[in-house]
């Protein structure tokens, strides 16, 4: 009943897609769901690369019976452990009792913790190869990206890389499955919102795989979540070059927590200084209505930002405080930035803003600007003045 998808005479696309689970990670938004991406090659040796999340199994093992009928499963190849991709590995090895399980040494631990699974497993290492008849798989790690066992696999005679987290995308695979049959532009902010979500800390990891796998000849990129790619793996990877060096394009994010409005008001000021100064892409966020999410997939994309909050009780208010804690974990570098505050009694919000920014090694455009109670001129002025020195910045 189910039409197999071929990205070769022998390797097929069996994932599946996920419209239900509202967040990733139980933290970051799915509206437009996700897809958990699962390869399967039936060469004379059968290999399976990477499972599903294990609510998706019934769905999952219908496709992959539909290609193999009651040929077995000689090889699971496991490239990352998060149970988005591992969820049916214990049922799985229930079925096919006589599969092997492939990994590194650092996978083979986590199966065994996760799942309880220590028998038929199968170590490869840097540059092994697994012989399927006319497929080819060879391993590399690639660690960090996302976990310390991620691996990718390439499939030599059809040059396909399986590249598990790397490259893959937010949004389900709505009848397309490859780029080309698809609207590649439709997908580009969800692309980036996954990357910055869940990769975006590794930045350095990212540059040493990219230097590893620059290497391959690439005909298709085949990751664990949205489009396989074949038509735009040049561009997919001078993203990921210049998303992992944090290097944003000519833009501003002006993120500001509010209260009563008055912050609001100074962003709303600097914004319109920036862009009469210019600068068209400019995106105001409020960080209580928008969830941080969205806001930092912006920040990965925009080389300017700038930053508003009230004092809340001599603190920053929680959701600004809740953005800046990402952005620093994630390690957002490379970043020209501005501040802006207002208080009531007493003042802090400016100067722990400021220091967040130095702590992740931002330029200042100009200096903070802090107003008590409600915007008057001389500030007013002074956050207009803020927002020119953005835009000057950025054009220069
Ligand atoms: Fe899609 Fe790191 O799991």
């Amino acid at each position: 009943m189910y039409k197999p998808v071929n990205l070769s005479e022998q390797i097929y696309y069996v994932g599946v897609n996920d419209r239900r689970t509202s967040l990733f990670e139980n933290m970051w938004p799915l509206d437009r769901g996700v897809s958990y991406n699962s390869y399967l090659i039936a060469d004379e040796k059968v290999a399976v690369i990477d499972t599903v999340e294990a609510g998706q199994f019934e769905k999952w093992i219908a496709k992959v019976r539909a290609v193999l009928n009651d040929r077995p499963i000689d090889y699971l190849v496991v490239n990352h452990m998060e149970p988005d991709h591992s969820g049916a590995i214990r049922i799985l090895t229930e079925l096919y009792p006589n599969m092997e399980i492939v990994g590194n040494k650092k996978t083979l631990p986590m199966i065994e913790g996760y799942y309880g699974i220590t028998t038929n497993c199968k170590e490869v290492k840097e540059g092994d190869s697994l012989e399927l008849g006319k497929n080819k798989l060879s391993f590399y790690t690639v660690p960090m990206v996302h976990w310390p066992e991620s691996m990718v696999c390439f499939e030599e005679t059809n040059q396909i890389l399986f590249s598990s987290d790397a490259f893959g995308s937010f949004g389900t695979l709505d009848g397309g499955i490859f780029d080309d049959e698809l609207d590649f532009d439709y997908f580009t902010d969800e692309m980036r919102r996954y990357y910055s979500n869940i990769v975006g800390k590794y930045g350095n990891p990212v540059q040493k795989a990219l230097q590893k796998l620059g290497a391959l000849d690439l005909k298709m990129i085949a990751p664990s979540h949205g489009p396989v790619y074949r038509e735009n793996i040049a561009q997919m990877l001078k993203w990921y070059d210049q998303w992992s060096k944090y290097e944003g394009e000519e833009g501003v994010v002006v993120a500001y927590a509010s209260m009563y409005g008055n912050t609001e008001e100074m962003a709303e000021v600097t914004a319109r200084a920036i862009a009469e100064s210019g600068i068209k892409n400019v995106r105001v966020y409020d960080v209580s209505k928008t969830h941080p999410s969205y806001i930092i997939s912006d920040v990965f994309k925009f080389k300017g930002i700038i930053l508003g909050s009230p004092t809340y009780s001599n603190e920053l208010h929680p959701n600004m405080e809740a953005l800046v804690s990402k952005l620093q974990h994630m390690g957002v570098s490379n970043h020209v930035y501005g501040i802006l505050g207002s208080y009531t009694w007493a003042g802090a919000s400016v100067k722990k803003l400021n220091e967040a920014a130095q702590t992740l090694k931002w330029e200042p455009v100009a200096e903070p600007v802090e107003e008590k109670h409600s915007l008057k001129e001389d500030k007013y002025e002074a956050c207009w003045q803020l927002g020119v020195a953005m835009a000057e910045k950025l054009k220069s």
